[in-house]
């Protein structure tokens, strides 16, 4: 690749993963990219948290766009369309060549997001992106090419892959992430039982909607935690003023206890049923994927909860096949029981070996 043919050709698409889950982004993509009827090849380096598939030939991105549905890579943090990559870029300056460039791509865009690699490499450059980020925002708007009034302007994604090299590329805000690299910046809130907390607050952000959020966390609602100790998950429905029935044989935290709006049972989560449907069913039991996907869908096809955020734990090698196995799984029930469903998943930033999923009644 070498720097964009015309404007508003992309020619190719990077992703960025968790480093270590190259191979699964790389699987994912390249399986999209092909049943999209797109020619090219996947380059993935372990570790490095990226992939990116390189087109054969240059397509616009409204064609990509409308043939592959780049917010649906379970594996991805964020992805963009690449216009250019620059390489051997100056030390002492990197504004000049990259504003023309970013000039050079014929696109205006709504928004900055300057980014690197999540590895120790790029953290390394979190610096120079704290400084560099606001110079090149002024840069552009002086350009005329950053317009943050225009929302349905493609955003520009900056990727510094290290000092010297960088990827420019385009995405939509509806087909990434609202954070830079994907990483939310999420205050860990002082009363909260564990850290998990955070994974099921970016889970709510990410995988709901502005409009599901409002209508689904609001005070009054009822949920059961399945693996509830110490208390994370169950305190964060809590502090929406969701009524909570917490299913775990381990302690709940003190915390917990005293939000006064979680019930605990000591009861094992395969087994126990609620005596009146629920509204939310959460799950993060550390079990197999393949015994957690048939018993949220159960929960489903029976009718005792209306929608579902579980976690889907994942310390083998071809994480990509299992949770497409577990996909088909829920699918297999729910139609068999009739059931219109939307299942959102996504590797999220506060995620290790494991996947969440958002089921709902469609
Ligand atoms: C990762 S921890 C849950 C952390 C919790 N979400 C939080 O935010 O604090 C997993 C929990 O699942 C529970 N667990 C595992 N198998 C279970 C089962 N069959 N029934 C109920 N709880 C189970 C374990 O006791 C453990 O407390």
């Amino acid at each position: 690749m070498t720097s964009a043919p015309s404007p508003c050709a992309a020619l190719g698409i990077l992703v960025q993963c968790r480093p270590g889950f190259e191979a699964d982004a790389s699987a994912e993509l390249t399986a999209a990219a092909r049943a999209a009827r797109f020619t090219g090849e996947t380059d993935t380096q372990p570790n490095s948290g990226f992939v990116i598939f390189e087109l054969t030939a240059p397509e616009a991105h409204d064609v990509i766009r409308r043939r592959l549905d780049l917010a649906r890579l379970i594996f991805s943090r964020q992805a963009f369309q690449v216009l250019a990559v620059l390489d051997d870029l100056p030390d002492r300056d990197r504004l000049t060549p990259l504003r023309e460039a970013i000039a050079a791509t014929g696109e205006r865009f709504s928004a900055l997001l300057p980014e690197t690699p999540d590895t120790n490499d790029g953290k390394e450059q979190s610096g120079f992106l704290r400084r560099f980020g606001p110079l090149l925002e002024d840069a552009l708007a002086k350009d005329g090419l950053l317009r943050p009034d225009s929302p349905h302007l493609p955003r520009l994604h900056v990727f510094f892959e290290g000092p010297k090299r960088a990827w420019l590329g385009v995405s939509l805000a509806s087909e990434g992430s609202a954070w830079p690299m994907g990483i939310p910046r999420l205050r860990m809130p002082k009363e909260a039982p564990s850290r998990s907390t955070l994974k099921l607050a970016e889970a709510f952000l990410t995988l709901l909607t502005v409009d599901e959020q409002k209508s689904t966390l609001r005070p009054g609602l009822t949920a059961v935690d399945l693996g509830a100790a110490p208390g994370g998950w169950s305190w964060q429905l809590a502090s929406r003023g969701i009524r909570v029935t917490a299913i775990d044989n381990g302690p709940l935290a003190p915390s917990a206890i005293a939000t006064g709006l979680i019930e605990h049972l000591r009861a094992d989560g395969f087994t126990w049923k609620p005596k009146k449907a629920v509204d939310w069913l959460v799950c993060d039991m550390v079990e197999q994927p393949s015994r957690i996907a048939p018993l949220i869908a159960d929960w489903f096809a029976t009718g005792r909860c209306r929608r579902s955020i579980f976690n889907l734990k994942l310390p083998m090698k071809r994480r990509h096949d299992e949770v497409e196995r577990c996909r088909a799984l829920i699918d297999a029930r729910l139609s068999a029981a009739g059931i219109k469903y939307i299942l959102r998943i996504k590797h999220l930033y506060h995620d290790r070996e494991e996947v969440t999923c958002y089921l709902t009644r469609r």
